[in-house]
């Protein structure tokens, strides 16, 4: 139980990606998720994989024929516009909240997820934005809160205080104390101990819902560093952000969505900020798609969010440090 990690996996290396998808392609805006599922960095089948994964609430639509795929050892960064359909799609693989319609395949077996309970049983593991941790209770209590090892009656106090060490070493989380109140600890330091936490379920897939959000530069570092270390030992990593450098920073597959639908998948080391920020916004589908629309008499740019406008201004917006988006 003390190798909470698990067997380390093919890490791949950095050279291993598949063909980015095209952020110009308006017609076909999958990208490569819906293409070869072995294609991609952490080498052979992914370890989860949706198909046409679809998710209504009431008169919004908020997630269409959505695919993504994750790969043991590889990083995947969701990333798109307010509204666009991250959370709910994390949600749907959480077991939070299920599908209308789609395909979920887990280890190359179609699963179902209902509740949470499923996700975690199959090795899904995810930190929310909230985080969820007890300000007053120490970072092994925090870490062991729920799953508490015992000898006899009594907690084994000393037991977990090894585990939430070696866990901690093993990722290199460096944290004054493991005895010192999680309120004490800065935003990073509570970030790590809670995606630490997640790992001692030993899970293969780990969602982040916005780790960095809120981080200074210094610890925004010390999480990305911690992503790594899971891409390292095999896991894979579905990443949410809204920070272009962060994503830029750490991801080897980076998932648009727009408007509850793909909208392209790109290998990190050949896409540009720009070609990121128009699939996120829509910019370069929005001459066709708006014209085809005006046509047909629809609306073009609309959406459930009341959506961005595509345009050059977002396209062009880039900034120097971490565009949010
Ligand atoms: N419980 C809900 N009931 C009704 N509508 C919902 C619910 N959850 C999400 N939605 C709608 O579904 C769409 C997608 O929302 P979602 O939260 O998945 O977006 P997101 O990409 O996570 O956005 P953000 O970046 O703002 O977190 C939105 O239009 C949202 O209003
Ligand atoms: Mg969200």
């Amino acid at each position: 139980m003390t190798d909470t990690l698990g067997t380390p996996g093919d890490s791949g290396e950095p050279g291993k990606l598949g063909k980015p998808g095209s952020a110009g392609d308006a017609g076909t805006p999958r990208g490569t998720s819906g293409g070869n599922p072995g294609e991609a960095r952490g080498a052979g089948a992914p370890v989860l994989s949706l198909r046409g994964v679809s998710k209504r609430y009431g008169a919004v639509q908020a997630l269409s024929d959505v695919d993504l795929d994750v790969h043991p050892g590889e990083v995947v960064a969701l990333v798109g516009d307010n509204g666009a359909g991250k959370s709910t799609l994390i949600k749907v693989i959480a077991g939070v909240g299920p599908p209308d319609g789609g395909r979920i395949t887990w280890e190359g077996r179609q699963v179902a997820i209902p509740r949470p309970h499923e996700a975690q049983s199959l090795g899904i593991a995810t930190v929310y934005q909230d985080l969820a941790l007890c300000d007053n209770l120490d970072v092994v209590a925090n870490l062991f809160l729920g799953r508490e090892l015992r000898r006899g009656l009594l907690l084994d106090e000393v037991g977990m205080e090894k585990q939430a060490t070696e866990l901690l070493t093993t990722l290199s989380v460096k944290i004054p104390s493991v005895r010192i109140p999680v309120a004490s600890l800065s935003g990073g330091q509570r970030q790590t101990v809670a995606i630490s936490r997640s790992l001692l379920g030993e899970p293969k897939v780990v969602m982040l819902d916005e780790p960095t959000a809120a981080l200074g530069v210094e610890q925004t570092a010390q999480v990305l560093d911690l992503i790594e270390r899971l891409r390292e030992r095999g896991l894979g990593v579905i990443l949410i952000s809204h920070n272009m450098d962060d994503v830029l920073a750490v991801a080897d597959r980076i998932a648009v969505l727009r408007l509850g639908r793909n909208n392209g998948v790109f290998d990190v080391r050949t896409v540009t900020r720009e070609e990121l920020l128009a699939a996120i916004t829509g910019a370069t589908d929005n001459a066709v798609s708006r014209r085809q629309a005006r046509k047909s008499g629809e609306q073009g740019g609309g959406g459930q969010d009341g959506g961005e406008q595509g345009g050059g201004e977002q396209s062009g917006g880039a900034q120097d440090r971490g565009e949010q988006l």
